[in-house]
């Protein structure tokens, strides 16, 4: 076996923070809840940020290179990137990058369906794929996961057969890995999804922000490259697997059959990102691998000793360990609890996670515990969450 060059070697970076460090951080997930409250909800990492990200902001900073956005290198580097992890090499003239995921599936979906269509998703899923789509005057239809946490074909036929009945248009958002599941969608079951979309004349758009975290027993299939994903279009972004959601960047990417859509996308008045996120996510997919190297490591860890907690703990819970993303979905129904299990672990565990409810149907008795943190900090929050069921 080939060793690492001893420069590559990067330590966890899920241990290198201490809980009194974290506590001084002053994003959303530190500062929703009171101090006495172990946070394990929303997608950020307790984690310092790789080093080639850091030097570059911090070059940019020093310099004073704040500017606009310019050049093709962002393109140049996830294409790379897709190369050198999924053995795909998408063109940069496939490519539009955009101020951040949402808003790339955002505009387009508007983009290829009318006001009033109908949008199909699996839930449980990420809840902004209901509130922005919403917003955005277009009406959301269910095709729910399967008991296995994967898609079902039968749901989905079904959703597409009522979107598109009357000639309408429709659009078929997919999470990629799935959001809260950590499902990693096969080759077949992609190529099924392509080929149903293709027999309803839906558009598919999938959300590939999680695929860079994908762990050793599972792989990531980018859609683009399935039998019949010519048709669709993907959003990437290294803002989940690097831990830059406060300077997005996401990227837009259409498959062959799609390019022109991309370029009019492109050309259109549309919000690109900052030159900020836009260096970020650069230096992250053309120096990060090491790093998402290392992170991938203790995130292996962290979801296997969740899984010994909650039989130490809480062996009434169901937990399927993630095949991707760190983000943990825990079925608390047996626990019969009074109240939403979110609701209880945070009042009573002083834990705080997010509510399976929001993620839609299927959610009900669910929470999702998300695993970027310190080992020691898992193991408290579980002891907490066992011992607070356990009172009288
Ligand atoms: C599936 C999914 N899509 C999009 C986002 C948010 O991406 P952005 O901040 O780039 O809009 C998240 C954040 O957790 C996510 O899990």
């Amino acid at each position: 076996m080939a060793l690492p060059a001893p420069d590559t070697i990067v330590p966890n970076p899920l241990t290198s923070l201490t809980l009194a460090q974290l506590r001084e951080r002053t994003s959303m997930k530190w500062r929703r809840y009171d101090p006495d409250v172990l946070p394990l909800w929303v997608a950020e990492m307790d984690v310092e940020l790789a080093a080639p990200i850091r030097d570059e902001l911090n070059r940019a900073v020093t310099g004073g290179d704040l500017g606009y956005a310019s050049g093709t290198s962002y393109k140049e580097a996830l294409s790379e990137f897709a190369k050198d992890r999924w053995n795909w090499e998408p063109s940069p003239s496939h490519m539009a990058p955009v101020t951040d995921v949402i808003t790339g599936y955002v505009d387009i979906i508007s983009m290829v369906t009318d006001p009033g269509s109908q949008v199909v998703v699996n839930p449980p899923v990420y809840p902004p794929f209901y509130s922005y789509l919403e917003a955005a005057g277009r009406e959301i239809a269910h095709a729910p996961l399967g008991e296995d946490l994967r898609l079902d074909f039968a749901a989905l036929e079904s959703a597409f057969r009522d979107a598109t009945a009357g000639g309408r248009s429709a659009a078929y958002l997919l999470c990629s890995p799935h959001n809260p599941t950590g499902t990693a969608h096969t080759r077949a079951e992609l190529e099924q999804v392509a080929s149903l979309a293709d027999q309803f004349g839906v558009t598919v758009v999938v959300d590939e922000i999680h695929a860079p975290i994908v762990y050793d027993d599972a792989t990531f299939v980018p859609y683009l490259t399935v039998n019949g994903g010519e048709h669709g279009f993907s959003i990437m972004a290294a803002s989940k697997a690097w831990n830059l959601a406060g300077i997005p960047a996401a990227m837009v990417i259409g498959g062959t059959a799609v390019k022109e859509q991309v370029v009019r996308y492109a050309a259109s008045t549309h919000h690109g990102p900052t030159h900020f996120g836009t260096l970020a996510q650069t230096a992250a997919y053309r120096h990060g691998g090491p790093w998402l190297d290392s992170l991938m490591q203790g995130l292996d860890a962290n979801r296997k000793l969740l899984a010994s907690l909650i039989d130490e703990h809480l062996p009434e819970a169901h937990y399927t360990m993630p095949q991707a993303t760190y983000l943990t979905w825990i079925d608390c129904s047996a626990l019969e609890l009074d109240v939403d299990p979110s609701q209880h672990f945070l009042e009573d565990a002083r834990v705080a996670l997010n509510s399976g409810p929001l993620f839609g149907p299927g959610g009900e008795g669910h929470v999702r515990l998300n695993i970027a943190t310190h080992p020691d900090i898992i193991r408290e929050a579980v002891r907490r969450m066992g011992a607070s069921t356990h009172r009288g």
